[in-house]
């Protein structure tokens, strides 16, 4: 059974700049730390302690979206890796893929989702237990868009653990059946988070400020 997220307060500013260890080219651009990495890195592992009971005598085929969920995968797989290693308990043979979704300009969608993938990867995931592993849900456009094109190859089954959940007005509604935390409408980088691809070697999720946002216009 799939945790519920841990939510970051509107208004948190918990964690400053100065008070964590972050890269000198990024501090001004950055308003505050919103999820140091040892919290996300401890959610993750909770998270895949949950996975791992939820797919026992199953096999795992994770289909990691990229470019930002690349960390949240490595973390993933890394703790799974070792619960099945555990001396004397039941393992779950893991596979993965990549596909590669975008649709942000700026801090605005695009409204159009961008999916690349072929032919060959969708037919590879016909009677698979596919978990779709994403970084952020905001509007849910995008990981509703890619759900619909895998669910068109017959997986088994198709889940999504999501790092991010954010609080908007204008989401569809989706919620993912695994997720980290749920986090106030404020535009994130870090953790591979990116704004126009910068920020994604920043290890904390922090809030961007305005002027990062200027900075770095597209
Ligand atoms: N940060 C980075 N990418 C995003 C965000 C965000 O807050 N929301 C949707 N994509
Ligand atoms: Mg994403």
């Amino acid at each position: 059974m799939a945790s519920k997220p841990i939510i970051i307060p509107d208004n948190n500013n918990n964690y400053s700049i100065e008070q964590l260890s972050v890269p000198t080219h990024y501090r001004e651009y950055l308003s505050n730390v919103m999820i140091p990495r040892g919290l996300i890195k401890d959610r993750i592992e909770k998270l895949a302690q949950e996975i791992h009971e939820d797919y026992q005598d199953k096999s795992i085929h994770l289909v990691c979206v990229l470019k930002g969920g690349e960390k949240i995968f490595a973390d993933l797989t890394n703790s799974l890796h070792t619960l099945n290693s555990r001396y004397g308990q039941k393992s779950i043979p893991i596979t993965h893929d990549f596909i590669k979704a975008s649709s942000y300009i700026n801090t605005q969608t695009s409204g159009s989702v961008n999916v690349s993938t072929d032919h060959k990867q969708l037919e590879s995931l016909k009677d698979k237990h596919i978990l779709l592993v994403e970084d952020i849900i905001d509007t849910g456009k995008t990981i509703v868009a890619l759900k619909e094109i895998i669910s068109k190859h017959n997986p088994k089954s198709l889940k999504v653990i999501s790092l991010l959940i954010k609080r908007i007005n204008h989401s569809n509604g989706f919620v993912p059946d695994y997720c980290g935390f749920s986090i106030p409408n404020e535009f994130v980088v870090g953790y591979c988070l990116d704004y126009n691809e910068h920020f994604r070697d920043l290890q904390h999720i922090c809030v961007l400020n305005t002027l990062g946002k200027n900075s770095f216009k597209a």
